[in-house]
């Protein structure tokens, strides 16, 4: 049985990345150190952990997941010290620092690769994955061809400057694809392994991986990906217990199995997700149906439960900003969702003041759609929102132009504003035990069109109803219970009468049950 990690009960993410962050030197750029100054900023808000997007040196074809050196801080955000010092300051204010550990490939301008496409035979021939011939690409996949003197396409993760690293395949098909067990894929998972030792004993706690579940190819149920993480996971247990894993997998069932201690509810494939924030009729934009998220979610939910954790993000710099479907006193009904469900919840830089998707971007660093929800933290109203002393014209991505655009300095003095909001909720969440991390849920309504959405949360000590009603229909609910307190409430509060609450429209009440 995996360690329980303690910390995990309570964490509250915010994700950080770092470009967009905050700029300490001017250079338009966000940095370490730029972090390390706004630690008291995200401990203030109450989330307790980092996840810290990719800060390695890397050609930023794509924002840093296309790493050329897993072992070195990128020289625009600083240099390892002060990532150590960032570490340290965490640690001091009682927080946890998360680093983005990119596995399945690396940018076509890393060393590895470099030695990788010569033809002469070198450690890295079998560091990732080849074809034994030009004129064969690998099905279904794309490749990298006619760039090296070694005869053979090698195959890419995303985009095309990313060859994908070699773990080997589950079931070989071709003779040129490896086994698990191959000399090649060994030395990738070692050097992986190496590189996560590396972090670890520098003081990171742990790692959000990217495409975690698609390491192993030719491995349609996930096992030989899942033996993957099992074998790293007993390396971590054996030297580094701590160490937690969030994975992008999306699939709770075969993340936990191989080792992870939370997956995440992921934007795109099955999970409807999209249903409740981003799309034409979001479920919280008061007009939408969650129905078929709290199928899947209970789904998953029963794969995971009593074993790990499903996140569920507010967003993530991938997807659309929150605030681009949503808007007004309806995203503090979202986060009223997101700061009230099991798992540990996941808050995107940004998202707790509303930032908004900034439009019309041209495309930074490999972001294409994603841009917009890339732009520079608003702290204030000074010369780019605080963020960074640079001329504007000179900012990598520019600050959302608008007049109006919200910022945390009169947010934070405003108590009706929505950082205030998520402030409250954070606090609630933390001093209610049903309320945290691994509480249990039980769906009463399912938010169905035009209905609530409405929750137990539960734990031995106390049961407490979750009500979410963004629709525009006042709504009447039976408790099995008397309510003894209302912990929360947004929008007006509930009336009550034997058994039965009257939920306003447009609200979100957390209500105890006795
Ligand atoms: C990351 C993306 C990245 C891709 C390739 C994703 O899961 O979140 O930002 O482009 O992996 O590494």
């Amino acid at each position: 049985m995996r360690k329980r990690i303690q910390w995990l009960e309570d964490a509250v993410f915010y994700e950080i990345y770092p470009q967009s962050f905050k700029d300490t030197d001017a250079d338009g750029i966000g940095n370490i150190n730029g972090i390390t100054e706004k630690l008291p900023y995200i401990k203030e808000l109450g989330c307790n952990a980092i996840w810290l997007n990719p800060c390695f040196d890397s050609p930023f074809g794509d924002a840093g997941y296309d790493v050329a050196d897993y072992y070195k801080v990128a020289p625009r955000y600083g240099t390892n010290e002060d990532i150590v010092r960032m570490f340290m300051e965490a640690h001091k204010l009682g927080m946890h620092v998360l680093l983005d550990l990119v596995p399945g490939h690396t940018s076509w301008r890393h060393p590895w690769f470099v030695e990788s496409m010569k033809a002469q035979k070198n450690e890295f021939t079998d560091r990732y994955i080849w074809t034994d011939s030009i004129w064969e690409s690998p099905e279904g996949y794309g490749s990298l061809r006619g760039i090296s003197d070694r005869d053979g396409s090698c195959l890419v993760n995303f985009f095309t400057h990313q060859p994908a690293l070699n773990y080997g395949f589950y079931k070989i098909d071709r003779p040129w694809q490896q086994s698990m067990d191959s000399e090649g894929a060994i030395a990738t998972r070692n050097a992986m392994k190496d590189v996560m030792r590396f972090w670890l004993s520098k003081g990171c706690d742990g790692f959000r991986v990217d495409m975690a579940g698609s390491l192993v190819k030719n491995d349609e149920d996930g096992k030989g990906t899942i033996a993957l993480w099992q074998d790293i996971r007993s390396f971590l247990d054996e030297s580094f217990p701590e160490a937690v894993l969030v994975s992008e997998w999306g699939e709770p069932d075969k993340s936990i199995e191989g080792g992870f201690h939370m997956d995440f509810l992921l934007h795109f494939g099955p999970s409807h997700y999209n249903d409740l924030f981003r799309c034409e009729k979001p479920f919280f934009g008061g007009e939408g149906d969650a129905s078929e998220f709290v199928e899947k979610y209970l789904e998953n939910y029963a794969k995971a439960a009593g074993r790990g954790l499903i996140c569920i993000p507010s967003g993530n710099h991938d997807m659309d900003r929150l605030a681009r479907t949503i808007n007004g006193d309806k995203v503090k009904i979202a986060f009223a969702f997101l700061l009230s469900m099991p798992g540990a919840p996941f808050i995107y830089y940004g998202d707790e003041i509303g930032m908004r998707y900034v439009e019309n971007l041209t495309s930074v660093e490999g972001g294409y759609g994603r841009t917009g929800s890339r732009s520079p933290m608003q702290w204030d109203d000074s010369l780019n929102a605080g963020f960074s002393d640079a001329d504007g014209k000179n900012l990598y991505i520019p600050v959302d132009p608008k007049a109006d655009r919200p910022n945390v300095k009169s947010q934070k003095t405003d108590d009706t504003s929505l950082y205030s909001e998520v402030k409250k909720l954070i606090a609630i969440r933390q001093s209610h035990k049903a309320l945290k991390n691994s509480g249990e849920i039980k769906f009463i309504r399912n938010g169905a069109e035009g209905e609530p959405l409405v929750y137990m949360r539960s734990c031995e000590e106390e049961r407490i109803i979750v009500a979410l009603n963004p629709a525009g229909k006042d709504q009447v609910l039976q408790t099995d219970g008397e309510c003894s307190e209302v912990i929360y409430s947004f929008g007006g509060t509930p009336d009550f009468s034997a058994g039965k609450c009257r939920i306003k429209r447009g609200s979100a009440v957390f209500i105890k049950i006795s």
